[in-house]
């Protein structure tokens, strides 16, 4: 009896630490960034969210190209502290750091307006700053929060940015969305909360499906112009996203930490889209954490969605109003 107890919780041992060791082996992609001789030299960057997670280390890899690498941050303090870490770390001294609130409208405008002053040209936008676990909540400009930074914010901004990367073409804009977008959906209401999603894991789900369809009509709005526009999930991947949940998610989270992608792992399909051979000229595609070109969910395909989406966000983000639309 003890001996067939022993053995089964042996044998349930042994599927876990099996299951475990496929789960590692999974999370590493077929693409490393140190397969790409790509050298940056002349070029600028902008990373958003950059001072943690996947955003530092997409940061750092440019940085370690020469590119001009600007850390476009919400905390002074937090972006310093990467500033810093990222110039030590690659010899690059050129990594500044720029303040953006990407759930105020306003805060983007005064970046952007920077930005075009000082910087000559924009080769490589990465919009990877995001946010999930927040609660429903209204902005003062009147946009429900995750929504405006995880989706109108990037769209804002990289409208904003559009005809300095048009100059410096060819240029690459990547947006880092997640599978989840597969259980996502699109209610236009949602941005300004008018209707509540049911709760904030279908909020997150909602912006990371915009994110893809935002891509798409990008793309398509960009063709001939030398910028191409790309989405992709990085995986799953241990990093502070989970910042904003309870301490018993945290904690799970956390002790399933040592089987799921490192931030430094789950950066590479951002920088894969950013800088590889292989992605230049591609455009409107979703890849996954392995660097695979993959289908997005059906949702993300509707061209008309895509359609109706980008002229709802130029309404909501005011940009319809300064095109004098
Ligand atoms: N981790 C995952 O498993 C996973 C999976 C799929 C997709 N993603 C996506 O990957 C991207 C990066 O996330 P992460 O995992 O690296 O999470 P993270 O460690 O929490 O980093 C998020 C970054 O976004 C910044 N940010 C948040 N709100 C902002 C705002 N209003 N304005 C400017 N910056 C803001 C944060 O700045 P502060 O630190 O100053 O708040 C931080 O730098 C996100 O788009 C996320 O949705 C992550």
């Amino acid at each position: 009896m003890e001996i067939s107890c022993f053995s089964s919780h042996l044998g349930w041992a042994t599927c876990v630490l099996v299951l475990a060791l496929l789960l590692r082996a999974r999370r590493k992609g077929s693409w490393h960034p140190r397969m790409s001789p790509t050298d940056l030299t002349g070029k600028t960057a902008i990373v958003t969210g950059a001072n943690c997670g996947i955003g530092k280390y997409v940061a750092l890899d440019l940085a370690h190209r020469n590119a001009r690498t600007i850390l476009a941050c919400s905390s002074r303090e937090r972006g310093q502290a990467a500033a810093e870490e990222i110039q030590r770390a690659t010899g690059n001294p050129n990594v500044p750091l720029r303040i953006v609130d990407l759930s105020n409208m306003a805060s983007i405008r005064r970046f952007a307006k920077q930005i075009q002053q000082e910087e000559k040209r924009l080769d490589i936008l990465v919009n990877n700053a995001g946010v999930s676990g927040l609660p429903f909540s209204i902005t003062s400009e009147g946009l429900e929060q995750t929504f405006a930074t995880n989706y109108l914010g990037p769209f804002l901004l990289t409208n904003l940015l559009l005809d300095t990367m048009k100059a410096s073409a060819p240029a690459r804009i990547v947006n880092v969305s997640s599978f989840v977008h597969f259980q996502g959906m699109v209610n236009m209401k949602h941005l300004t909360g008018e209707e509540r999603t049911k709760n904030f894991h279908q909020t997150y789900r909602n912006t990371k499906l915009m994110n893809v369809l935002f891509t798409k009509e990008l793309a398509r709005r960009l063709q001939g112009t030398g910028v191409t526009a790309n989405s992709l999930n990085p995986g799953i991947v241990k990093t502070q996203i989970m910042r904003h949940f309870n301490w018993l998610v945290r904690l799970l989270f956390s002790i399933a930490g040592i089987f799921l992608m490192s931030a430094e792992e789950g950066a590479a399909s951002t920088i894969y889209c950013a800088v590889s051979e292989e992605v230049a000229g591609v455009t409107g595609k979703y890849f996954d954490s392995d660097c695979r070109l993959m289908l997005p969910s059906a949702a993300a395909r509707d061209p008309g969605l895509a359609r109706k989406l980008w002229e709802e966000s130029e309404r909501r983000t005011g940009l319809a109003e300064s095109r004098g639309m």
